[in-house]
């Protein structure tokens, strides 16, 4: 049947209507808040390529998790920066190291929350590549064994989740086994798995100070023109014991987010990653957008494509639009 009997708009009507036959939804519930942890005391720096972000020290970083508890966001995604780098990354899986101090420091304070540990060297190697070099490549086999030493690291420390970003092959049952062995079984993987070579991610790398120092890292992550191969990554993730399989970034991967959906059952992230969210600030701030309308809808995009959580700088101020009734 087709006009004049059959007319669209006729449940677009009202705002009530249209909340009844509303297909999605972003909640409170599927947002995942970024955090960088840094060394010293009562330190909250802002971050110069990213308006509303901040690097924490371990005491800051857990009135925060507070406020971030508070406002109803169920888990943050922990960043570390070390307070030196070598070529081996040792600070990545030290037990004192940063990340390991903070998560300890987090479980205590915050016990509710969901900690998730990012589980990468790139932060922590002096080169600012997510593995160690051989002959100037990075090494995947020779990562894989202190990938799992970080990943064990993190558990040790009490995280609630580990997430590699590293894309080296096989990183999944690294990490499964070394925790498996030391009796983390009950300890979940978020794996990067779909995570693309992109150049969304620019201001992350200033406020991580992890941009490489030569070359970039097309020869680990996925090249951006590439649909099918993101759908055999996560596969191979899900045989390796992948709990949650993530894609990143997500708005200019909406297709992969989608393939995805279609065809695996596990949870879904995407990461809605610093370049994303940079463009919308910067418009905002010129007034070229509307950057709560914005936000919403394009968090709505990455909740439709069928993603069910959500890593995003714009958790907060999600919070307090919803707390304020503004959504
Ligand atoms: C570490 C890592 C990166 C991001 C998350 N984990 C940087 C990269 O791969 O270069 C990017 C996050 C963002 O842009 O918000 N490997």
């Amino acid at each position: 049947m087709s006009y004049p009997v059959n007319r669209m708009r006729r449940l677009r009507r009202t705002d009530a209507l249209r909340r009844l036959v509303r297909e999605n939804t972003v909640l409170l519930d599927d947002l995942i808040y970024p955090l960088f942890v840094t060394h010293g005391l009562d330190v909250k720096l802002q971050v110069s390529s990213m308006p509303g972000v901040y690097h924490f020290s371990i005491d800051t970083l857990c009135r925060e998790a507070e406020e971030v508890r508070t406002l109803g966001i169920p888990a943050i995604l922990l960043f570390g920066i070390p307070a030196v780098k070598d070529e081996f990354g040792s600070e990545a899986y030290a037990p004192d190291g940063i990340i390991q101090r903070a998560v300890k420091a987090l479980k205590s304070a915050v016990p509710e929350l969901v900690v998730i540990t990012d589980v990468c060297l790139c932060e922590y190697t002096s080169h600012g590549h997510c593995g160690v070099l051989r002959d100037g490549e990075v090494a995947n086999d020779e990562t894989l064994e202190l990938i799992a030493r970080t990943a064990l690291s993190h558990a040790e420390a009490g995280a609630d989740i580990v997430a590699p970003s590293d894309m080296m092959d096989g990183r999944v049952s690294a990490i499964r086994e070394a925790l498996d062995d030391s009796g983390f079984t009950g300890v979940p993987i978020m794996s990067y798995s779909a995570k693309f070579a992109s150049a969304f991610y620019g201001p992350f790398r200033d406020a991580a100070g992890c941009a490489p120092k030569f070359g970039d890292r097309s020869s680990y992550q996925m090249d951006p023109p590439n649909r099918r191969e993101a759908l055999k990554e996560i596969t191979l993730d899900l045989e390796e014991g992948a709990d949650i399989v993530m894609v990143k970034p997500a708005l200019s991967y909406l297709d992969i987010i989608s393939d995805a959906r279609a065809s695996v059952d596990v949870p879904i992230a995407a990461y809605n990653v610093s370049g994303e969210y940079c463009m919308v600030k910067a418009a905002a701030e010129k007034g070229y957008v509307d950057e709560r309308r914005v936000t919403v809808e394009i968090l709505t995009s990455i909740k439709r494509a069928g993603a069910d959580m959500i890593i995003t700088y714009h958790a907060k101020d999600f919070a307090f639009w919803t707390k304020e009734g503004k959504l």
